[in-house]
């Protein structure tokens, strides 16, 4: 997308004080309006959404649930319309069914769930009037993928041994996609889909490598495993090796078959963030969302080929095939202190250091090769957390989303939280990730070397380290901390044209509710964080996608405390009291409608 000439100037907008509003809360002067919530037709023949009379049928027809990442495509000749690509990461029976009980659950609860996953593409347009933003029902784009449609598997381990199961004997062809979190748009007009927590639908595993990625010995908490033996890996050992990948979508051809690109590794992938090198190939900066877990980058080998014609479209959806993953390892340049109590820096005063990407596999025309002693590329492909383990990648305290800015290059990866560092045998606090039991997370600045999207080296210092600005053991870039909102669980970042970063926060650990928050990462106002609007209770917020005049948030899982039910609701956002509590993507903008970057 195009960059505008204006440099950072900071935010003006009055910052959101930390509250616990049952609501999504903005600054004064901005507008609002909820565009689509779960259950909304979208489909030709869908039905308009009962919370009492769900069916399956109707679900595969309406927006999913738990909306997550967000893209927005230009829909060129329909004015004032964009094609909206959402995520639906995962289902919350308890806050979905009346009388939901959770140890019988019903097959058509199930077969609900698997049609409220998946994606959604819509299209929406605005009321050039009142500015809002609302969903284009029936539209020819619209789409739903699910738990059952049909994926294409590619890259080194397709039709391998390790993909075989007794409903698809290539190994090639996959039902669903499942816990897709956050992902990233390409600038050849696709969307990525990171599958995070796929280990949670999978039973009765007791193999090491499953233990590795989290899997289960006994049954899931959803059942599934009781309706569709793929997910009884005592029964099916190979359906969860077809899970854990960057997934691919053509928004623009609703009949095109989605794809999983097993090149881009198999592991709890938070997003994928895509960026040309200047010849241009893409780079895919991708997190795995554990504790401990690392970071990776992969290398594209083929040049992305400019245009809309069928053989562009077709060769571009070929990009992700032919490259080098790696993973990244971090060195910092100080003796490692832990930034504690005492608000003690580093010797250098900086928490900085350089770092490596280490090659795990490389695929191109005539194949592939791994990098990884003892291990076969098709391995490393599907047991890609191994791989990491064995080269000696940098345990990070859960890398989530990651951003490379459009203005300067540097790339801005969100460390969630790690309640677990230091404790034990575990790994204590270094200089990357600098926080005993880190109950707020960080986020970390990377500059590749040169600012060459595909530099095998970079260097690295931390921009923020969240919490209550009161803390000692926070730092906001150095930016007086008097003046910036606190901030607790970065999850997902993105850029506006002008720069800022706009971080949305997961389960804020200071008390109140999650939010979106934006700060500038260049000029005299770098690191003024300012928080920009707030959830409503029991809501993560996701997507965060800001366009010149307009932000969309997904305010995902409402009203999800413990104890709540739909008899006994925690929120009845949007919808007031009465209501059933639905996820939902809401647009925010300026009353007087000009840009909010500056
Ligand atoms: Fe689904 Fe890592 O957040
Ligand atoms: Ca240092
Ligand atoms: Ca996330
Ligand atoms: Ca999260």
């Amino acid at each position: 997308r195009p960059v505008k000439p204006k440099g950072a100037r900071g935010l003006r907008f009055t910052p959101v004080a930390p509250n616990k509003n049952d609501a999504v809360t903005v600054p004064d002067g901005y507008r609002q309006n909820v565009v689509i919530r779960w259950g909304e037709p979208i489909l030709r023949g869908a039905p308009a959404f009962d919370p009492e009379r769900q069916t399956a049928k109707a679900q595969a027809g309406q927006f999913g649930y738990n909306n997550d990442f967000l893209a927005l495509l230009p829909l060129p000749g329909e004015r004032g319309r964009q094609l909206l690509v959402a995520n639906h990461e995962y289902t919350d029976e308890v806050l979905m069914f009346r009388g939901y009980d959770a140890a019988n659950p019903t097959r058509e609860q199930v077969e609900i769930a698997w049609a409220a996953h998946g994606l959604s593409a819509v299209v929406v347009e605005e009321d050039r009037r009142t500015g809002a933003l609302t969903a284009v029902p029936r539209h020819h784009l619209n789409r739903r993928v699910t738990a059952t449609t049909a994926f294409r598997l590619t890259g080194p381990a397709a039709g391998s041994d390790l993909l075989k199961t007794s409903a698809d004997r290539t190994g090639r062809t996959v039902l669903g996609t499942l816990n897709n979190c956050s992902g990233g748009t390409t600038p050849w007009g696709t969307t990525l889909h990171g599958e995070e927590n796929f280990n949670q639908y999978f039973a009765n595993s007791s193999r090491a490598t499953d233990k590795r990625y989290g899997i289960g010995t006994g049954a899931t908490e959803r059942k599934w495993e009781r309706f569709d033996k793929r997910f009884d890996v005592a029964r099916e050992p190979n359906e969860v090796h077809r899970f854990g990948y960057v997934v691919e979508l053509d928004p623009y051809d609703p009949d095109s078959t989605p794809r999983k690109h097993t090149l881009l590794g198999r592991f709890k992938h938070e997003a994928a963030t895509v960026r040309l090198t200047p010849d241009g190939r893409p780079v895919v900066y991708t997190g795995d969302d554990e504790r401990f877990d690392y970071f990776y980058k992969f290398v594209g080998g083929k040049r992305m080929k400019k245009g809309s014609s069928r053989a562009a479209r077709e060769h571009n959806l070929s990009l992700l095939d032919e490259g080098t993953l790696y993973v990244a390892k971090l060195t910092g340049d100080s003796p490692a202190i832990e930034i504690d109590g005492t608000g003690k820096l580093p010797a250098d005063g900086e928490f900085d250091g350089s770092g490596v990407w280490i090659p795990l596999v490389t695929a191109d025309a005539d194949g592939a090769v791994s990098h990884v002693d003892g291990m076969s590329a098709e391995e490393v492909c599907v047991f890609t957390r191994l791989a990491g383990d064995k080269v000696g990648a940098t345990k990070m305290d859960r890398p989530e989303d990651i951003e490379p800015s459009p203005k300067t290059g540097k790339v801005y990866v969100a460390l969630t939280n790690n309640s677990n560092r230091g404790a034990g045998s575990n790994a204590p606090a270094d200089e990357a990730n600098p926080r005993n039991a880190n109950k707020h997370g960080h986020v970390l600045e990377l500059t590749e070397h040169r600012n060459r999207a595909d530099s095998l080296e970079f260097g690295w210092s931390l921009f923020l380290v969240a919490g209550d600005p009161e803390d000692p053991a926070t730092y906001f870039a150095g930016f007086p901390k008097e003046n910036v909102s606190p901030i607790s669980c970065p999850d997902n970042v993105a850029f506006d044209d002008h720069g800022n970063l706009w971080i949305s926060t997961d389960g804020n650990a200071l008390g109140t509710h999650d939010g979106l928050f934006g700060v500038a990462t260049a000029g005299e106002r770098r690191g003024e964080l300012k928080q920009f609007l707030t959830v409503p209770t029991g809501a993560e917020t996701c997507g965060p996608l800001v366009q010149d005049r307009r932000v969309l948030v997904a305010v995902q899982h409402p009203g999800e405390v413990d104890g709540a039910s739909v008899e006994k609701p925690a929120s009845t956002w949007p919808d007031g009291p009465g209501k059933i509590v639905r996820p939902a993507v809401v647009a925010v903008w300026r009353a007087d409608g000009s840009d909010i970057g500056v």
